[in-house]
């Protein structure tokens, strides 16, 4: 399979393109406009592979997008680039209208002219695999209860109202235009190359240069964690074997607290750079509580029993086997952090945070 994927720079796209290239035979089409979350240097190991191509596109520009599916006539689409940071989101909407819903839009209209050019047998073998998140579904209230493929949609920030509303448009094209889609929403990812503006690579970035660690009101609120690797799979397995039509929620059963998953980090810190940062007696007494986050949402957990059952998908790493990963490969990738916390990065945080 050749596989247009779209976002290909970013956390998760960057881990989807690893993992075609080193795990499957497909090649990989990346088409990223390289926005501030955007980074080739996450492509390093791969970039030379016959199986792999760059195409610097934004997903809003028609013309631009149809000439990548003219060159390259892919034989699937997997739809990743999006604005996606929540906090982002509520500084300004606008460039998450623009790329989630907007940039969407375009993609499919791309796409649907693209695929009724394909003979009989490519349009069967066809894909448009949309990647969307659980933030969909709102939250959860108090500690029972799942999201799963049928929970109603009640996203609550700029950033999930705009992937909700690119979701529809996508089932929209399924239903009118016969487009053939397959959707999955996934937890809170984490693991290498993730941006550090993201609560658990800027915890331990904080921790090492030995600033304060911003937990957002009182630390309670809830995420499941996935390794991403484990979500560069489903997402793999949900394109080779998905049900036309079909949505695949995919999420990792590890549901923790904001502050205890903090409170993690500095333990791991502990044991992996015991050498403190001048001043710093313990890594968690850098622990500070910020001004809550407007419009938080208290608890997200996925049930992903359907990928599990129907296509056979489970996650391989627990939360403290991928989390020490994560923190080793942070302590790891020193030039990898620099050329990501540039100029542009240090102006959202003393933006977003003040100037500690
Ligand atoms: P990211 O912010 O790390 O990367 C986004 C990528 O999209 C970047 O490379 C960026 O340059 C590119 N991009 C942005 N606007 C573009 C445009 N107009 N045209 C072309 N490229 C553009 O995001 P991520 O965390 O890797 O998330 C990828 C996808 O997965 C998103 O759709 C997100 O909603 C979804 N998702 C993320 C998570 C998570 O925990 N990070 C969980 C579930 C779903
Ligand atoms: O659930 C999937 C979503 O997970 C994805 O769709 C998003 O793209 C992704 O960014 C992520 O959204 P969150 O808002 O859950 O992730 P974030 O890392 O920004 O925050 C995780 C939790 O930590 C959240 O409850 C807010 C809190 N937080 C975050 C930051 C950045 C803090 O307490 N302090 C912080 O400084």
């Amino acid at each position: 399979m050749k596989i247009l994927l779209t976002g290909g720079a970013g956390f998760i796209g960057s881990a989807v393109i690893r993992h075609v290239i080193d795990d499957t035979w497909h090649s990989v089409v990346n088409v990223d406009k390289l926005t501030y979350a955007g980074n080739l240097a996450s492509l390093g190991e791969v970039s030379d592979s016959s199986r792999y191509a760059f195409e610097q596109v934004d997903i809003c520009d028609a013309d631009a997008l149809r000439g990548v599916f003219e060159r390259h006539r892919p034989d699937a689409v997997m739809h990743l680039a999006a604005e996606s940071h929540v906090d982002r989101s509520i500084h300004g909407p606008a460039d998450f209208i623009q790329t989630n819903l907007v940039g969407t839009g375009v993609l499919l209209e791309v796409a649907r002219s693209y695929f009724e050019t394909l003979t009989e047998e490519g349009r069967q073998a066809f894909r448009f695999h949309h990647v969307s998140t659980d933030e969909v579904y709102g939250d959860l209230e108090g500690p029972g209860g799942l999201f799963t493929e049928s929970t109603p949609y009640a996203p609550s920030s700029p950033y999930s109202a705009s992937k909700a509303g690119s979701d529809h448009l996508v089932r929209a094209w399924h239903r009118t235009f016969g487009l053939p889609v397959l959707v999955t929403n996934c937890s809170n990812n984490y693991g290498p190359y993730h941006f550090p503006e993201k609560l658990i690579p800027l915890m331990i970035l904080n921790a090492r240069a030995g600033k304060p660690l911003p937990v957002y009101g009182d630390g309670s609120q809830v995420r499941d964690w996935l390794y991403v690797e484990d979500h560069a799979r489903a997402l793999i397995t949900v394109l080779e074997s998905g049900v036309i039509g079909e949505t695949y929620n995919i999420g990792g059963h590890n549901e923790h607290r904001n502050l205890d998953v903090v409170e993690r980090i500095c333990a791991l810190l502990e044991e992996l750079a015991p050498e403190h940062p001048v001043g710093v007696a313990s890594y968690a007494d850098l622990i500070t509580y910020v001004k809550d986050r407007p419009g938080h949402d208290l608890r997200y957990a996925i049930d992903a029993g359907k990928i599990s059952r129907e296509l056979g998908w489970q996650p391989r790493e627990t939360f403290d086997s991928g989390l020490r990963k994560t923190v080793q490969w942070y302590l790891e990738n020193e030039s990898w952090i620099e050329g990501v916390t540039s100029g542009s990065y240090r102006e959202w945080t003393t933006h977003h945070y003040g100037s500690n």
